[in-house]
């Protein structure tokens, strides 16, 4: 997280509500947001519900690491509520993006893309990869199969 954007972060965690424990919402500031290590089972990932905080994950993100990839999914809340999972992969040469509060950045090259992984600014043609994941009973069912 760059430092104006946990500077933001902060400044809109002083303007909520109090919604919940203050070290929850100062969590939801902490530079690259929730990590978690999952294993895969024939191409699908579940998360318990607890780990991946609807609350949180509106102003933060979770980055999740099945077996032992150095390249996270990123897991959020879009502006409409919906969980959204993409690869951090830059579709361009595969550097690791960076998630930033409106969309991703890649170090490498200096693409950019929107919230839903589409191409901002090249020089990445195509967008992040999107996967499925969807709530089942207290858990999150993520899907990587391509
Ligand atoms: S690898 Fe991301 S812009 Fe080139």
């Amino acid at each position: 997280m760059l430092r104006r954007e946990f500077i933001r972060c902060l400044q809109a965690v002083a303007a909520a509500p109090t919604i919940g424990p203050l070290s929850v919402l100062l969590g939801s500031c902490a530079p690259g947001g929730v990590v978690l290590n999952v294993t895969a089972t024939n191409g699908r990932v579940v998360i318990p519900e607890s780990d991946l905080s609807t609350e949180s994950l509106s102003t933060s993100y979770a980055r999740v690491y099945i077996d032992e990839s150095r390249n996270p999914i990123y897991v959020f809340t879009n502006a409409n509520g919906a969980m959204v999972a993409l690869s951090g992969i830059c579709s361009h040469r595969g550097c690791t993006v960076k998630k930033l509060r409106d969309g991703f950045e890649c170090p490498c090259h200096g693409s950019e893309y929107d919230l839903d992984g589409k191409v901002r600014t090249g020089p990445a043609l195509n967008p992040l990869k999107a996967y499925e994941i969807k709530a089942v009973g207290n858990e999150y069912v993520l899907s990587i199969i391509d």
